[in-house]
C-alpha cells in the first residue's frame, strides 16, 4: 500500500529560495493538505510570493514523482488560499493551498529526486539539455537562453539593487548557516558548504549572521556597498557558476498569450497584479520547473539559480529588453545549468 507519509518525506527534498522549505504538509485520512509554514516565507525578499509559490509547485511535483515511483498518480487540486498574500507572503494563516490525493495506478517510473542538484561552482555545459528540457514543459512555458555576459551583468545589477532595499540583507543573513555551531546548521538555510565559501571567510562572517546587532550593522554596511559582506550575504560565491565558460543559462518564462486569461480590463488586472499571473499559473510553472530540474538530475546536471535578476525591477526590466520579451511574457526563474566539475555538497533538510 502506498503510504502518504512516504510521499511527504520524499517531497521534502524539493528546492526553495534560501532553502526556507516553506511547505507544511498535513495528512488528512486519504489526502495531503499542503499549506505554508509560519516563519518560512521571505516577507521582504519575496514580497510578491513568487518564490514561495514556485517552491510549493516544486514540492507538489516532487510528491507526484514519488507517487509515480510507487506506481500511482497524484491528483492535485489548488485552493483559493494560493492567491492570498496573508497565506503565501506573510504566512499569518495556515489555510491549505492545495489538496493532493492518490489517483489510479500508473506504470512505475523511476525518479531522480535523490540526485537533484544545486551547485554554485564550476560546471561544464551538456549539449542538448535545453532542447530536451523544452519538451517537458507545457506549451505556454518557454526556456529562453541568455548569454553568460548578459547574465553576469544583470546578476550584479540585481544584487546591488536588491541590497538597497531595507531589510533584504537582514532577512537573507537570518537564513545563512556559516558555522556548524549555528543551532540550525543541519536543518535549513544556506550553509558555508553549499555556498562554497572559503573556511576563513565563513569563520569571519559567521558571527554576523547570528548576533542581531552585528547582523544589522553588517546589513547597513552591505547597503552602502561593503564587498565582503555583500558576497557573503547575497550568495555570490567566490567562483560563481555563472562564470563557468560553458554553462547553459536560461530564463523560464510564461507566455500569457498562450493561456486563456481573458481580455481587456480582466487581463490588465492580472498583468498588473504582484505576480503578473494567476497564482495557479505560477504554481503550475513551479511543477514544470521541478520536472526540468529532475530531467537535469538524470543527466548529472546541476542548477545555479539567479533570482536576484528578477528580485530587482531594474534588472528584470533590462532582462526583458535584452531578450526582447514583451509585456505579456512573464519571467519567473533564471538559472545556469551544467555538470559540476566537483562533487556538490548536500543542502540541509528539516526532515
Ligand atoms: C524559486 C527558487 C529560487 C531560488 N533562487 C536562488 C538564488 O537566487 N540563488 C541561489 O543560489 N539559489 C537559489 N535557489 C536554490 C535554493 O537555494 C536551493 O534549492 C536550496 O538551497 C536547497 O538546496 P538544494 O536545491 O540543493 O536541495 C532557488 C530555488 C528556488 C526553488
Amino acid at each position: 500500500m502506498t503510504d502518504l507519509r512516504d510521499i511527504v518525506a520524499a517531497a521534502s527534498s524539493a528546492p526553495s529560495a534560501h532553502n526556507t522549505q516553506p511547505w507544511e504538509a498535513r495528512i488528512r485520512s486519504d489526502a495531503i493538505e499542503l499549506g505554508v509554514a509560519e516563519g518560512r516565507t521571505l516577507r521582504v525578499g519575496d514580497p510578491t510570493g513568487r518564490d514561495t509559490v514556485l517552491a510549493l509547485g516544486a514540492w507538489t511535483e516532487a510528491a507526484a514523482a514519488a507517487a509515480r515511483a510507487r506506481g500511482r498518480a497524484l491528483d492535485v487540486q489548488t485552493l483559493p488560499a494560493l492567491a492570498d498574500p496573508a497565506v503565501i507572503v506573510r504566512a499569518e494563516r495556515r489555510d491549505p493551498v492545495a489538496r493532493l490525493t492518490l489517483g489510479g495506478e500508473v506504470p512505475v517510473q523511476r525518479t531522480a529526486l535523490d540526485r537533484r542538484l544545486t551547485y554554485r561552482g564550476a560546471v561544464r555545459r551538456v549539449p542538448g539539455f535545453l532542447e530536451a528540457a523544452s519538451a517537458v514543459v507545457p506549451p505556454w512555458i518557454r526556456l529562453v537562453p541568455i548569454a553568460a555576459g548578459d547574465l553576469r551583468r544583470l546578476s550584479a545589477l540585481g544584487t546591488a539593487d536588491t541590497l538597497t532595499r531595507p531589510g533584504v540583507a537582514e532577512e537573507l543573513a537570518s537564513w545563512l548557516r556559516l558555522s556548524p555551531q549555528h543551532p540550525r546548521y543541519g536543518l535549513d538555510g544556506l550553509s558555508d558548504r553549499v555556498l562554497l565559501l572559503p573556511p576563513r571567510l565563513a569563520a569571519l562572517a559567521a558571527p554576523f549572521t547570528r548576533r542581531r546587532r552585528l547582523r544589522d550593522g553588517a546589513a547597513r554596511v552591505a547597503r552602502i556597498g561593503g564587498d565582503l559582506v555583500r558576497r557573503v550575504l547575497l550568495e555570490v560565491p567566490v567562483q560563481a557558476a555563472g562564470e563557468a565558460a560553458d554553462a547553459d543559462h536560461f530564463v523560464l518564462v510564461v507566455e500569457s498569450d498562450e493561456l486563456d486569461l481573458g481580455t481587456g480590463a480582466a487581463l490588465t488586472r492580472i498583468l498588473n497584479s504582484p505576480l503578473g499571473l494567476p497564482a495557479e499559473t505560477v504554481f503550475e510553472a513551479g511543477r514544470a520547473l521541478m520536472r526540468v530540474w529532475l530531467l537535469a538530475a538524470e543527466r548529472g546536471i546541476a542548477f545555479a539559480p539567479h533570482s536576484e535578476v528578477l528580485d530587482s525591477a531594474l534588472a528584470q526590466g533590462e532582462l526583458q529588453y535584452r531578450l526582447g520579451l514583451g509585456r505579456r511574457t512573464v519571467p519567473l526563474f533564471v538559472t545556469s545549468a551544467g555538470r559540476p566539475l566537483a562533487v556538490p555538497p548536500r543542502s540541509p533538510r528539516l526532515g
